[in-house]
């Protein structure tokens, strides 16, 4: 297939340079290619086409593919178009099956469905992530990492004067947090030998593979799929070591529980991640139809690692990142932490007042999303509040990117890091809503594990940043990768420093 691919970008070339002159950047809807040209030739600067395009229309563009394909897409950023769709007619905007198939390696997991069984998730995860229990069980687990993995790591960098990609570290940290969360099992895969780690470099391989199912008409991938060559074929790699990895965690776990039993009302917390849970579930029989069997277990697990993993450690990643190039913002940063103690003792108490801390987060989640795009498939034709027809056959794709970056949105400064944009005038932190800083999904969607990430990214940036100095490597290229994820394509290398107390 990568022949038709170098065709289809060759053809792209000549006729994206005619539409350029012919309509200054919007794209021309050709015969047979329709808009497809505009698109391939800009993938490489997918976001920043996204950001010229849609200032220019008034943040919506309706996007048409190649005839006899069902690339019928409508882009907006517009806020009350996020509201519409995610919350006031939310009935008729599910994930659709389109989504549910291009993301088939998530399988019947909580991202990836709609309906009943999304409920039955959704309901599960409320019960999970909102009991006191889970609370004291993440704040201990995630300092646990920091204080036995974290620290002596960081300080082992230093001393050895090691260049390490944070990106990856925070995935590393995240990985095990995560794994540990969600199944009280322990990759380590931080450690200061920095092991390989499959399944961790599996999940970022489907990730970027769904990204090129997006962007390409579903017929070319699925003949790749079905010849098994190039992405498709990494693709299915990555399926295989995703499948062993969660497979050997379910027997392990359920070997586990036969040995012990679940203790959910004991002090015993071992019994109580999520996986336990589903267990009991479906050994009690308890569940719906649909949502039994290892194979459902092994989905759930799968989207809450994708879930809790990637976006936490992805915003850290671009907050340091934004550091380096403000700071004055860690100079603030700094202030307020010696003004607030933070320790595993008093975290609960004391961790709402990092207010600044916490205004920095939001604006790399606003400039940073980890999750760049969301889309929606309407059941029956809808007008949008903005006015635009949608029906059956169209997605509705939101970027998330874009949307921090409009100054329709956020203002004439919105592509500066100033994270006082978060704070009210009486130093609270400013409230804004999630159909305009859209980081966090919106509506009855709207993400489970946003507490958890705030935890854990308080208690990992107040570290780092209150112990180590840090300086970019010379030369080193910080850009967005092309992926479902808004990963770094090169990582972010860095060295590291211990800060001297006087
Ligand atoms: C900075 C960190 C995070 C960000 C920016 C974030 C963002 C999001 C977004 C945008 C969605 C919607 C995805 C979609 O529908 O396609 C989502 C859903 C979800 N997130 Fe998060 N997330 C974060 C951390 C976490 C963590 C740590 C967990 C814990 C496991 C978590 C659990 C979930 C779950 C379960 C859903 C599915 C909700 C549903 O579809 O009903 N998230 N998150």
């Amino acid at each position: 297939m990568w022949y038709l691919e170098i065709f289809l970008v060759f053809l792209s070339l000549i006729m994206f340079c005619r539409s350029i002159r012919e309509k200054n950047g919007i794209p021309t809807n050709w015969p047979i290619v329709g808009m497809l040209p505009a698109l391939l030739i800009n993938i490489h600067r997918i976001h920043a086409f996204v950001i010229e395009l849609l200032d220019k229309c008034h943040l919506t563009f309706h996007f048409k593919g190649p005839w006899f394909t069902n690339m019928d897409m409508l882009a907006t950023l517009d806020p009350i178009n996020v509201h519409h769709v995610m919350s006031k007619n939310f009935g008729n905007y599910p994930k659709g099956e389109k989504f549910h198939e291009m993301l088939d390696v998530l399988g019947d997991g909580v991202v990836n469905t709609d309906g009943l069984v999304w409920q039955y998730h959704r309901k599960m995860a409320h019960a999970f992530l909102g009991h006191q229990k889970f609370y004291h069980f993440m704040v201990k687990k995630t300092w646990d990492k920091v204080e036995n993995g974290l620290i002596p790591l960081l300080n082992h960098i230093c001393d050895h004067e090691i260049i390490v990609d944070l990106q990856d570290l925070f995935t590393r940290l995240t990985f095990d947090t995560i794994c540990c969360i969600i199944m009280n099992q322990d990759p380590k895969a931080l450690s200061i030998d920095f092991p390989s780690n499959p399944a961790s470099k599996a999940l970022d391989e489907a990730e970027a593979v769904i990204f090129h199912r997006y962007v390409v008409p579903t017929f070319v991938w699925k003949f790749q799929r079905w010849l098994n060559v190039g992405k498709e074929k990494k693709y299915k790699e990555a399926w295989e070591i995703l499948d062993s990895f969660i497979y050997k965690c379910i027997e392990a776990k359920r070997e586990e529980l036969s040995k012990e039993g679940i203790c959910q009302d004991g002090d015993e917390i071992s019994n109580n991640d999520l996986l336990s849970l589903y267990i009991e579930e479906d050994e009690n029989q308890k569940t719906p139809i649909g949502t039994r069997g290892d194979k459902f277990l092994r989905d759930t697990i799968l989207n809450n690692l994708l879930a809790g993993r990637d976006t936490t450690s992805t915003t850290l990643s671009w907050l340091f990142y934004l550091l380096s190039k403000n700071p004055n913002v860690v100079s603030k940063i700094r202030k307020e932490l010696d003004s607030v103690m933070l320790t595993r003792e008093n975290f609960k108490e004391e961790n709402s007042k990092l207010v600044y801390l916490h205004a920095s987060l939001c604006e790399t989640l606003r400039l940073y999303p980890p999750v760049a795009f969301e889309a929606k498939a309407p059941i029956e034709h809808d007008v949008l509040p903005s006015g635009h027809h949608v029906n059956p056959n169209m997605q509705i794709i939101f970027d998330t990117y874009a949307m921090g970056r409009m100054k329709s949105i956020w203002g004439e400064d919105c592509c500066e890091f100033r994270p006082e944009r978060w704070i009210s005038e009486q130093g609270k932190l400013q409230h804004e809503p999630s159909y305009k800083f859209f980081s966090f999904n919106a509506g009855p969607r709207t993400c489970l594990g946003k507490n958890m990430a705030f935890t854990q990214m308080k208690v990992v940036a107040a570290t780092v940043i209150r112990n180590y100095d840090m300086q970019v490597v010379e030369d080193h290229l910080v850009v967005p990768d092309l992926s479902i994820i808004l990963h770094m394509k090169y990582g972010f290398k860095v060295k590291m420093m211990r800060v001297h107390c006087d």
